[in-house]
């Protein structure tokens, strides 16, 4: 089992992660004086801090991690190469982030486009008040995040190999009577066991059910012909995996092979497409042409993958939006899906890492059709 405590931040290079946002931010006449970080995944990525709730100042020459007194000893722990500012209690955040920018001479400050809008406006009625304007930057974290560096890999690695075990430890379950939100508990369980936390809220769908892509599991119990959709990840050292399979219990029928053949094929030809280069919206769109070939593709009704790491949506990934080239050290999920109302769905999700010629796969677990009969 891997402690979260232990593990996570071990031989990261957190500073050269600020250096890299710096260069990125700080260029030219219209830069802001200083940048401010309260996306908590932005704020982990630049300083390892696993807390809730934070902020990080950075100026060119210039840096300070902010947070509450309920952080106050993990934050010196865990972001202990920064000055630490404590919000005393009874007093704004927002004003100790005005103090503290004003006695850094900031005048303009640049925000994320993730922060909130009530966010947004209780820090402008406070950096007005010493002076301090607003500038949005738009996204400079999320774009340094959607390259992984190599011990970001090696978490991705471990979390994608623990989804793997987890989806074998689960088989025996696949059998008539067992309740759907049974196998959840048992996937989570088994995650927790691990050391790791569902990386999002697990998914067991059956029957008529699986047609539901992110339907939520019930009380119902597994038929004879039941399609079963499983979809869960591990979040493991700050890490996340997202892997789906579906099987059928007892024997596959004309139906279910003809659709499960096609998310097959439509898998494999977009996972030996990926390579650096090609842009994400082209491997969509070749999902697309495949499951058209079967008529089936008026039936995928979502992206055919997104970026994975330190969250379960870590950006871009392989949708009609995606109209940048990928590139090597990208991770991505790749799946495809058809939903059939009132028969049932089939999803099969791969979790890839983009190398230098093509793509190699972080997911384990068989992708042939199981015909699960105990
Ligand atoms: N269930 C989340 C995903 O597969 O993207
Ligand atoms: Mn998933
Ligand atoms: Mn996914």
């Amino acid at each position: 089992m891997v402690s979260q405590h232990q593990a996570q931040g071990a031989g990261v290079d957190y500073a050269g992660r600020r250096a890299r946002l710096r260069a990125s931010i700080f260029t030219g006449k219209q830069s802001p004086d200083a940048i401010l970080i309260t996306n908590t995944a932005n704020l982990f990525y630049l300083t390892g801090f696993t807390g809730s709730f934070g902020a990080l100042l950075l100026t060119p020459d210039t840096e300070r991690f902010l947070t509450g007194g309920i952080y106050a000893t993990q934050a010196q722990q865990e972001v202990s190469d920064i000055p630490q500012i404590i919000n005393p209690p009874l007093r704004e955040f927002n004003e100790t982030l005005a103090e503290t920018a004003q006695a850094l001479s900031v005048r303009t400050l640049g925000v994320e486009s993730s922060m909130s809008v009530a966010g947004l406006m209780g820090l402008r009625k406070a950096m007005r008040k010493v002076g301090v304007r607003l500038q949005p930057v738009g996204t400079p974290v999320e774009k340094l995040r959607r390259v992984k560096d190599a011990g970001e890999i090696a978490r991705l690695r471990r979390a994608a190999a623990l989804a793997d075990a987890t989806f074998q430890h689960i088989q025996r379950l696949f059998q008539p009577e067992v309740a759907e939100w049974d196998i959840a508990m048992e996937i989570d369980f088994y995650l927790r066991r691990q050391g790791a936390y569902p990386a999002f809220d697990t998914i067991v769908v059956s029957g008529e059910r699986s047609a539901l892509p992110h339907g939520k599991p019930t009380e119902r119990r597994l038929q004879r012909g039941d399609f079963v959709t499983v979809d869960f990840g591990a979040r493991l050292d700050g890490y996340c995996s997202d892997l789906t399979r579906t099987v059928v219990i007892g024997k596959a029928s004309a139906e279910h092979h003809k659709i499960y053949n096609a998310v097959l094929e439509a898998l494999e030809r977009c996972v030996e497409a990926i390579k650096p280069g090609v842009h994400g919206k082209h491997i969509d769109a070749l999902a697309r042409q495949v499951l058209a070939k079967h008529g089936l593709d008026g039936y995928f009704g979502h992206s055919l993958g997104h970026s994975l790491g330190i969250s379960v949506h870590d950006g871009a990934g392989l949708s009609f939006r995606d109209t940048q080239p990928l590139e090597a050290g990208m991770v991505l999920t790749v799946e495809p899906g058809v939903y059939v109302p009132g028969f049932g769905g089939v999803r099969i999700e791969q979790d890839v890492l983009v190398t230098d010629t093509g793509c190699e796969l972080l997911t384990q677990a068989p992708t042939a059709l199981m015909e699960c009969e105990w």
